[in-house]
């Protein structure tokens, strides 16, 4: 295994954490650890954070793409969900497995979201929702991006797995949206070694989301009037074993939960080191040989964003091994390895890429590298002299 002068990810959870998980586990009667009063709090907590009314803890930020994306064809059916190609895996894979049409539309350069343009230019009649990826740290929102789902009642879904604490407007990501989903996967901003969030102001979809987490079963719902008039269509049926349709189970536990309680408390003051650091990545890097008129403002983010100008990969190929030799951990492609669309399983669907140059050139010719609290000035320095060389 390389060890890195640099890597991706450093001591996210911490000793404290492993001690408050040593603390609740020693208790004299031992708590049941599935699903239980620990994740509410949890969620309780995650609201107050973030905003929003309804949170659910999931087992993985996967989860809550593929949770939201049942709901969502459960309460208003199936039909377009625009995406960028530049996001993760389970962004895609939620859509297609929930029945929906995957519409993808090229990002652009500036915050790393839709072109306008284009999005405006693939709405249709069918259009359900925009799953917007909030990309590394960047606000992926706009005025235009809100009122184009506005005035066309589109719901906006946004992934916030890359961005919490980002704000747009003065305002967190993921309180836009009819939905947000986050990820505590260990390499992001905080960590419950595995899990995610979904968080909504949307009563309805949140008791389709507590059903759906939990195999389905309409017992996990509470509120008592949907409970009731789904047991009163269903006479037939035990009302303890009611399945609101085919489901999994998306639950985490109360050990993931403990150790969420207590990062989300280290939770700003580890953002606001990142957004430090970040700052100064940026306005350090060389403006000859990198984009670095990405607008960051409201970024937080667990990853310097690093892209090629030029179109060459002779020039990429050395920076990657000028890279490999100071050990300098990086993934080319930014979100999810650049192009999804040029992923095996798309190969037959989608081979032309003429509509799609900024995400090709992100595929090719960018990289992200760790940003972690308690990386000093001279870290960061090190890291810019490999680049701008
Ligand atoms: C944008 C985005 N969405 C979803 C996910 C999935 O999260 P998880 O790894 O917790 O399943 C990730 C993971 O990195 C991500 O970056």
């Amino acid at each position: 295994m390389i060890s890195f002068n640099h890597p991706l990810m450093n001591n996210n959870i911490e000793k404290e954490d492993i001690q408050n998980l040593i603390d609740f586990l020693s208790q004299d009667e031992i708590p049941k650890l599935t699903n239980g009063p620990k994740v509410m709090e949890f969620e309780k907590a995650w609201g107050d954070w973030l905003g929003t009314q309804y949170n659910l803890f999931v087992n993985s930020g996967a989860s809550a793409n593929e949770l939201t994306m049942l709901a969502l064809a459960h309460l208003i059916g199936e039909g377009e969900i625009i995406v960028p190609p530049l996001t993760w895996i389970s962004d895609i894979s939620s859509v297609l497995f929930a029945g929906h049409k995957l519409v993808f539309v090229d990002v652009n350069f500036e915050n790393l979201s839709f072109d306008i343009e284009k999005l405006k230019a693939a709405i249709t009649s069918d259009t359900k929702a925009i799953f917007l990826t909030h990309v590394l740290g960047i606000n992926g929102l706009s005025e235009e991006l809100l009122e184009i789902c506005e005035n066309n009642n589109i719901l906006l879904i946004e992934d916030v797995c890359e961005s919490h604490g980002t704000t747009f407007q003065g305002c967190k990501v993921g309180n836009f949206g009819f939905a947000s989903n986050f990820s505590f996967y260990f390499a992001h901003h905080m960590s419950t070694i595995e899990g995610g969030m979904i968080s909504t102001n949307n009563w309805e979809f949140y008791q389709v989301c507590r059903a759906l987490r939990s195999h389905g079963m309409t017992r996990e719902m509470t509120s008592l009037s949907m409970r009731d008039s789904i047991a009163l269509e269903n006479p037939d049926l035990n009302p303890d074993f009611i399945f609101l349709r085919p489901a999994h189970n998306f639950r985490s536990t109360e050990l993931n939960a403990v150790i969420g309680l207590s990062q989300l408390t280290k939770l700003d003051s580890k953002n606001s080191e990142r957004i430090n650091n970040f700052n100064y990545f940026m306005s350090k890097l060389d403006p000859n040989k990198y984009h670095t008129d990405i607008n960051i403002e409201g970024n937080c983010n667990y990853a310097f964003i690093v892209i090629l100008k030029d179109n060459d990969f002779d020039k990429r190929n050395d920076l990657e091994n000028k890279l490999r030799e100071n050990r300098i951990e990086f993934r080319r492609g930014l979100s999810g390895g650049g192009n999804q669309m040029r992923q095996p399983f798309f190969k037959s669907l989608y081979n032309n890429f003429e509509n799609y140059s900024v995400i090709e050139h992100i595929h090719n010719f960018s990289w992200y590298i760790g940003n972690y609290p308690g990386l000093s000035r001279d870290n960061i320095d090190f890291v810019l002299e490999v680049l701008n060389a």
